[in-house]
């Protein structure tokens, strides 16, 4: 129940039926989007917490970057449409709105784009670590490890109270993860590192350090090189996700940025969030021809079977994901210029698609394909092993992530973030020596 107090604010009254006790609550609404009740006082005033595990109610800070309307499948940064963004945009103007807030002006896209440059190589000491690491490790456990040993590094930057530092950190981050991916890469196929080179755009920069070779010239092609920019774009901030999360906790304990991107890293690599473009492709190998489709679909709505249609679904979207659409489109663009026609797996993903959604189970869940499922296609194409593809996603959400950190930071205050508990464990009991114990 809503009602208006003296102030004009908006509150929610919260009555124990047991008690007949009640609790005002502040409603505050933000541009877009439901409303929210501000349970901060509860506890304090009623002695009870909130229960909301995997927090599917709970929205944890005010933010500005970002809006999904999960109803209607639109997806905004700092207003902007992403159809707009990856249709008319580059990956590092968008880095820059979700940065600062705006889209920049041409000086300013001077002066940001100069500076991520001057930020690409890592210490030659960071070379040392990847050499420490298996051949066959997963590119994911490598980026763990040395994204967070950045912050042994860069001393410099690591003051986070002080904007300057912040920033410098910010691009830095920006600026060396896609260095430290493409090495990754390198080392897993046992090639030379390729230097960055600057006098290249980010997203070639990167293809030329995953596909390039010090024996010959790289021959860029811009169409790889525009749909590898689109999911930077399609990928560079989604809210409050479980990593974005992760990240922002990990900061609300004054961690480094460094280490806190390194959280993000870690909590994107599972299945359920950055992993699932990877599972994708397994599952389209899996299912392996399109007569076998039905097959899987049986299997995916079988609450005994755990198969799930990997690349469906969504905690937010309940329409069909804005950058799917893209996605379709750019797989199309990719494998034409490849000059793949047919591709199998292309025809059994826009197969897979079709049935799902005229299937009732799918259609009445709201389970439509989300960004992951053509991402992995196109990354294929490109030259990709799958296990990189989760990599991909990271070197673009760096971006959110520390846009989001860089946000928290300048709030007034920052509290560090501490979740509670229903306890349903054992009740208080005596200790019983070791020689009494049944
Ligand atoms: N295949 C089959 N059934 C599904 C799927 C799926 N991919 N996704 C959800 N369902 C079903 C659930 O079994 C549940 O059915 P029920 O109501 O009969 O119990 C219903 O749809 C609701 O699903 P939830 O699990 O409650 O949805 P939730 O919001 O918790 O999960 C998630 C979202 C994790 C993305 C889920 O849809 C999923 O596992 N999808 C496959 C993995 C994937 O593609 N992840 C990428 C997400 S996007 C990203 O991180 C970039």
């Amino acid at each position: 129940m809503s009602d208006q107090a003296n102030n004009n604010e908006k509150t929610f009254t919260l009555t124990n039926d047991e008690t007949g006790e009640s609790c005002k609550l502040p409603i505050k609404t933000g541009t877009h989007g439901p409303s929210v009740i501000d349970i901060r006082k509860l506890y304090a005033e009623t002695g009870h917490f909130t229960f909301d595990p995997s927090f599917t109610a709970t929205g944890s800070c005010k933010s500005r970057l970002t809006f999904i309307d999960g109803e209607e499948g639109i997806l905004l940064h700092r207003g902007y449409s992403i159809e707009d963004l990856a249709g008319k945009s580059t990956f590092l103007e968008v880095a820059h709105a979700l940065l600062y807030g705006d889209l920049p002006n041409k000086a300013e896209k001077e002066d940001f784009e100069k500076d991520i440059r001057y930020h690409t190589m890592v210490n030659e000491q960071v070379h040392y670590f990847f050499r420490g690491f298996r051949r066959d490790a997963h590119p994911m456990s490598i980026m763990c490890g040395v994204v967070a040993a950045l912050s042994a590094f860069y001393h410099d930057s690591l003051d986070i109270w002080e904007p300057e530092q912040r920033e410098l950190s910010a691009h830095r981050l920006i600026a060396k993860i896609p260095t430290l991916a493409a090495m990754t890469y390198k080392y897993s196929i046992g090639q030379p590192f390729m230097y960055p080179r600057n006098d290249l755009s980010f997203s070639e920069n990167f293809l030329y350090m995953c596909f390039g070779v010090p024996a010959e010239p790289y021959v860029m092609s811009p169409v790889l090189a525009d749909a590898m920019d689109k999911i930077f774009i399609l990928h560079a901030d989604h809210e409050q996700n479980a990593s974005t999360s992760t990240v922002r906790l990990a900061g609300s304990s004054q961690a480094n940025p460094f280490a806190c991107v390194a959280a993000g890293i870690a909590c994107l690599w599972g299945p359920s969030h950055g992993g699932a473009n990877q599972a994708v492709l397994e599952m389209l190998a899996e299912i392996g021809t399109k007569d076998r489709i039905p097959e899987f679909l049986a299997r995916a709505k079988d609450k005994e079977d755990p198969f799930r249609l990997m690349g469906f679904g969504h905690r937010v979207y309940k329409n069909m994901d804005p950058r799917a659409g893209v996605l379709k489109k750019a797989a199309h663009d990719v494998l034409e210029d490849l000059g793949v026609k047919d591709d199998p797996l292309l025809e059994m993903a826009m197969e897979l698609e079709r049935i799902a959604l005229e299937d009732p189970y799918f259609v009445e869940r709201k389970l439509f394909p989300n960004v992951d499922f053509y991402s992995g296609i196109i990354l294929k194409a490109m030259g990709f092993p799958t296990s990189m593809f989760t990599v991909l996603f990271a070197v673009a959400r760096t971006v959110g992530w520390i846009s989001q950190w860089k946000e928290m930071m300048e709030e007034p205050s920052i509290k560090i973030g501490r979740p509670r508990q229903l306890y349903t464990g054992e009740p208080s009991r005596p200790y019983v020596p070791l020689a009494k114990r049944k």
